[in-house]
């Protein structure tokens, strides 16, 4: 099934409200035809507001990278869905293996956020990945597989229309190193596999599925030419707008 890519860029914890405004106006200003390509920009949650406003009315959208899986409550320091959306915000990245693995996040707490998310009209960008001494130990289908099966626990197969899935090999986040386009495809395989298993084949076949970890133009047509390979999430060449934009124009030149 052939899907428009997505390119979404994760600022992680940079740019705050004046310098994620002037970024994404430099984008919008740069970024004259998008190709078909989706964009997402996903500031930290100050800036959610004002980049909204920045791109509103363009083809550029906005996510944020957490939120908290209760409707409201005594929560200090966290955020809900609803609040993110009252910004114009219309995705959310979960499960990111820095929420994972330097916050503790397990796969109950993703997924009870999953649910909140699509509850409060929120699109998920469900992470998953493995860490190199699992890949190593061959055993980055069998943690790939239980992040599935615990972090979409519960969603029915019309939710999973909402649900945008990243592979994001832990190895390759921030470090350089990138999943070779075979690597990337073979885990993407995995994942619409599992899916079936867990659903059925045609949400399999149309639920997008994302790459992440040290994605630049360089690299985009190897990763994002591969059928299983439906966009890329972007973190550190994302924050800068020569190198995002050409991660978009390749994503846009793929047939
Ligand atoms: P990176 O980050 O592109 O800097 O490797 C990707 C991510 O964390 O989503």
């Amino acid at each position: 099934m052939k899907r428009n890519k997505i390119v979404a860029g994760n600022w992680k914890m940079h740019f705050g409200p004046k310098e994620a405004a002037e970024f994404a106006q430099s984008l919008r200003n740069n970024l004259l035809d998008t190709h078909g390509v989706s964009v997402i920009l996903c500031p930290p949650f100050l800036a959610l507001k004002t980049v909204f406003d920045t791109v509103n009315g363009s083809e550029i959208k906005v996510g944020a990278q957490n939120m908290h899986w209760a409707e409201a409550g005594a929560f200090t320091g966290e955020i809900t869905g609803a609040m993110i959306r009252e910004t114009g915000t219309e995705y959310v990245i979960l499960g990111h293996s820095e929420r994972r693995h330097v916050f503790g996040e397990s796969d109950e707490w993703i997924n009870k956020k999953v649910h909140r998310s699509l509850k409060s009209g929120l699109i998920p960008i469900f992470c998953v990945g493995e860490k190199i001494e699992e890949r190593e130990a061959e055993k980055t289908e069998q943690v790939i597989a239980k992040q599935l099966r615990v972090g979409l626990k519960g969603l029915s197969e019309a939710d999973m229309e909402t649900v945008i899935i990243a592979y994001e090999p832990v190895w390759a986040i921030g470090t350089g190193l990138t999943a070779s386009p075979e690597q990337a495809a073979a885990v993407h395989q995995f994942i619409r596999g599992a899916i079936k298993t867990l659903f059925n084949s045609d949400v399999a076949e149309s639920t997008w599925l994302l790459y992440g970890g040290s994605v630049k133009p360089e690299n985009t047509i190897g990763l994002l030419s591969n059928k299983d390979i439906d966009g890329a999430l972007v973190g550190g060449a994302s924050m800068q707008l020569e190198s995002f934009k050409g991660i978009i124009d390749e994503a846009g030149a793929i047939e």
